[in-house]
């Protein structure tokens, strides 16, 4: 059903909706049309709104396509995670997000900022209000030259407004949220990995903006460190609520939010959300964890490589509409049950000629062309 190449494809073009018998009256197509104007847009509610998101590199004439049409929507106040395999497009993401770079078609709007359209003016103002970053290179996060509370200071310093007195206020708050009251007057290379990391975030929200991303923020770290740079999220979280994404490789920051979207070759292809659940009978709360697949607004759903792979599924599969779920089968012929029992009704019989192996897809049913034979 997905394939990489029809992203282009009309929402029309999805097979198997059941049309209605007959022309309708213009009176219901008249309704119809106003039911649709009425619906509110895609992500409309939504703080981070990606919306067939494409970006496509060329370099030395080899075209990449790092995201290959990919949506996604973020709530207000969600704290979730980005996982996928390395070179499926998490940084490409990030970094259009963050207003770094400009995808190549597609829609994406975070806080109610356009970020195809906007100039580069409001894109300087985008970055340093609206958006804050944690980069996985400790190195890139901070001035070396800075203390703590110098380099916490310094955004608020660049995009004006407070003085001074309220400028170190405000930056001694969030050390001491953070729990970084003893690293104040340290630069960075008096700091560990983790301290670094978390003044990082402490930058990243020094001009109290709505959503906070991190490319594999614990990436250079050990497994104790990370977990102590993650509470500082969710810390961020929970306290300011701030609006956090982060890419991670780590399966114990990843089992630790609410929501795991999994990126695939350029597109999100599954989701696992949690929550917790009390047992009516002994009282005991548990996390229970359950995996989506992502269905997209034409109505493409991405397969799990290893279910499709068990059933030797490709290229297409037959649907089945159920009163509560749609089946989905294998595409082999209708009558290869029948032709194993020895029964002689199938057409190639009554020609005399067994089915060869290669036959095995003239077999679904409207399609009368056994070309590859
Ligand atoms: N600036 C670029 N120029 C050319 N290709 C790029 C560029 N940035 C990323 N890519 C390619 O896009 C794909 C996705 O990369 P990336 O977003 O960095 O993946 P991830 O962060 O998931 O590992 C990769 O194939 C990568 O080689
Ligand atoms: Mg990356």
């Amino acid at each position: 059903m997905t394939t990489p190449s029809d992203h282009g494809q009309d929402a029309s073009a999805a097979a198997g909706t059941g049309a209605p018998a007959g022309p309708a009256s213009l009176a219901e197509l008249e309704r119809r049309a106003a039911a649709r104007r009425r619906r509110p847009a895609y992500g409309h509610d939504a703080l981070i709104a990606c919306d067939r998101l494409v970006r496509v590199f060329t370099a030395d004439g080899v075209e990449v396509q790092a995201l290959q049409g990919l949506d996604l929507l973020v709530a207000e106040g969600e704290l979730m995670a980005l996982v996928g395999a390395s070179g499926s497009g998490k940084s490409t993401l990030m970094n259009i997000l963050a207003g770094l770079d400009v995808p190549t078609a597609g829609a994406a709007k975070v806080a109610g900022r356009d970020l195809l359209t906007m100039d580069a003016g409001a894109r300087l103002g985008y970055r340093r209000e609206v958006v804050g970053f944690v980069w996985q290179q400790t190195a890139r996060n901070l001035l070396p030259y800075l203390t703590t509370l110098q380099n916490v200071t310094l955004p608020m310093q660049l995009s004006g407004g407070r003085r001074r007195a309220a400028r170190t206020k405000a930056a001694e708050r969030l050390l001491s949220m953070l729990s970084l009251d003893h690293c104040r007057d340290r630069r960075p290379h008096q700091l560990s990995g983790g301290e670094q990391q978390r003044t990082a975030i402490a930058v990243a929200l020094a001009n109290s903006p709505s959503v906070l991303l991190a490319d594999e923020p614990t990436g250079e770290l050990d497994s104790h460190t990370a977990e102590q740079v993650f509470t500082a999220f969710r810390t961020a979280n929970e306290e300011l609520g701030t609006t956090i994404v982060i890419v991670t490789h780590d399966q114990a920051v990843a089992s630790e939010v609410r929501r795991t979207v999994a990126i695939r070759d350029g597109r999100t292809s599954s989701e696992v959300l949690r929550r917790t659940e009390r047992d009516a009978a002994t009282g005991r709360e548990s996390l229970v964890a359950r995996e989506y697949a992502m269905l997209d607004r034409t109505g493409r759903l991405q397969l799990p490589a290893e279910y499709t792979g068990s059933l030797g599924m490709e290229h297409r599969v037959l649907l089945e509409l159920e009163s509560d779920h749609i089946g989905v089968w294998p595409d082999r012929p209708a009558d290869e049950g029948r032709a194993e029992e020895g029964s002689g009704d199938g057409p190639e019989d009554e020609a005399g000629q067994a089915p060869e192996p290669g036959d095995a897809r003239t077999g679904m049913p409207g399609t009368a062309d056994g070309a590859d034979a």
